[in-house]
């Protein structure tokens, strides 16, 4: 019989104006795990199901309490926080996606701060009038 495994499809994309790609990885089971913990393996063994070795994927946590949004990716097609998502209420592959209303940094890693730059381009804007 196979180990349990827990299988993510993980959406990522290398820089902000690369193209997206998807990668799937297997772990081995573990009872407990949330989606952070679940991508903290991955972190430490950065290899996917067919065995290639791969840069670590990039995510973002803080808090681990639910609380600061750090961790919010798109989750099996909905906006959930990964830290306080166990895997054992997911439908696998479990796939993860970046939070589609946000630029994209690297992978799962957006720029939360998007709302700051667009204030900094109308300044811009502004600043063409006054040279
Ligand atoms: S790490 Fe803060 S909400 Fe998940």
């Amino acid at each position: 019989m196979m180990d349990k495994t827990i299988d993510l499809d993980i959406r990522r994309q290398d820089t902000p104006y690369s193209p997206p790609y998807w990668q799937a990885f297997s772990i081995p089971y573990q009872e407990g795990h949330n989606v952070v913990s679940a991508l903290m393996a991955i972190r430490e063994q950065p290899i996917t199901r067919d065995g290639h070795r791969v840069d670590p994927v990039a995510w973002e946590f803080n808090c681990m309490e639910e609380v600061c949004g750090a961790c919010s990716m798109i989750i099996n097609g909905h906006p959930r926080q990964a830290c306080s998502t166990l895997i054992d209420t997911l439908e696998q592959p479990i796939r993860l996606e970046p939070l589609s209303k946000f630029p994209i940094v690297r992978d799962l890693m957006v720029d939360r701060s998007r709302i700051f730059s667009d204030l900094k381009k109308v300044r811009a804007w502004i600043g063409l009038g006054y040279p």
